[in-house]
């Protein structure tokens, strides 16, 4: 892919050393964008300095949220090495997206490309601080000047980059977390598999509500009988149940989390047994009672591994073990950050280094 690359002549002051970076609030001094036209295909693909982007207010996207985003990290290792986590699965997982919502697939070369491209550019703004990265946001959006609802004839694909902190703002703490049984999120035959905006715009109401009770984040029933576990807003959910890794099947309604692929490969290579299936919440409510939930956690790109110390449920308020950061949730995350970080070997080939 021939990128043009037209460098900022205002480099941004980037954040210090020892600065709190928090989630998604400061940004690089460049992006990747790209142009797709039906005929033509993608086309113009170029490096810019980040800024403004212009529409015309009937933008497809605008009104009826066609559109389409990704979530990876790059990460600082030893002797300043920049690292990606598997980005090939973002590339897949964005065309599984685009397929589902009409969008044009990305050529998965192109999309990767684009990622190094615009990393390398501004890869002195991987931060360094233990625990920090370079959150990276790729996404589509339908740019036609019309009001009628059908696919858009033409795209903006766009990447820019935001260093960042842990996403809770606890870190690595137990965060507690309301499981929903008003709301719902997604059903199957819906879009729940894929990163769109409505989605996550389907999820604020619930979000809200958990957060004006105290809690961080929303767990989610699935959309049809309210009964069976799926995943949490920004996270894939996992349990420890009498020694067994436990999570919810990928059945159309969730996301397929790349962390989720991950630590379920490494829990399996310990020699753990997983069952991936369908958990009623009434079983994990019993599990909890009789004490055989052991622990429980969240995975996700942003998230990383994260303990969730304490589940809600309508009148039910469940601590889970101790209500600390589970041994095998703490082995998990230090291997998963290990490899991500280069600290540690990676036996399953998903470190890319960024040259
Ligand atoms: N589920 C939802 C709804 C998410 O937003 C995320 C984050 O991307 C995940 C799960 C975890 O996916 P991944 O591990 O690929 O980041
Ligand atoms: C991610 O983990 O990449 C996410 O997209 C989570 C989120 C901020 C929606």
């Amino acid at each position: 892919m021939d990128i043009k690359i037209t460098k900022t002549t205002a480099p941004k002051a980037k954040p210090a050393k020892g600065d709190k970076l928090g989630f998604g609030h400061i940004f690089t001094d460049h992006m990747f964008m790209m142009n797709y036209t039906e005929g033509k295909g993608w086309h113009d693909a170029r490096i810019v300095p980040y800024g403004n982007i212009s529409l015309d207010p009937s933008a497809m996207v605008f009104h009826y949220g066609q559109e389409m985003f990704e979530g990876l990290k790059a990460y600082r290792g030893e002797n300043d090495k920049i690292y990606l986590f598997r980005p090939d699965m973002n590339a897949k997982r964005a065309n599984a997206s685009n397929e589902r919502l009409c969008i044009p697939e990305i050529p998965e070369e192109m999309f990767v490309e684009a990622v190094k491209a615009v990393v390398d550019i501004d890869r002195d703004w991987v931060p360094s601080d233990e625990g920090t990265s370079l959150y990276i946001r790729p996404f589509v959006i339908a740019t036609d000047e019309f009001l009628g609802v059908a696919p858009s004839k033409t795209y903006l694909f766009i990447v820019i980059l935001s260093p960042s902190g842990a996403y809770y703002e606890s870190g690595l703490a137990p965060v507690g977390i309301w499981i929903e049984d008003e709301y719902v999120r997604a059903v199957k035959g819906g879009m729940g598999f894929a990163k769109t905006g409505g989605n996550y715009a389907a999820s604020l109401i619930a979000q809200v509500k958990a957060h004006d009770s105290g809690y961080s984040q929303v767990l989610w029933l699935d959309g049809v009988e309210r009964k069976y576990i799926e995943e949490v807003g920004a996270m894939n959910i996992m349990f420890k149940i009498n020694g067994k890794v436990v999570t919810p099947a990928l059945n159309g309604s969730i996301l397929p989390g790349i962390t989720r692929n991950s630590i379920l490969h490494v829990c399996r290579s310990w020699g753990y047994e997983v069952e991936e299936r369908r958990i009623s919440v009434e079983e994990l409510v019993a599990a909890a009672k009789d004490g055989s939930l052991e622990e429980v956690w969240g995975t996700g790109t942003a998230a990383v591994v994260s303990p969730v110390g304490k589940l809600r449920y309508m009148d039910d308020v469940m601590t889970i073990g101790d209500g600390g950061i589970g041994e095998l949730t703490q082995k998990l995350y230090d291997e998963l950050t290990g490899i991500q970080w280069g600290k540690r070997e990676d036996p399953y080939g998903w470190r890319i280094e960024v040259k």
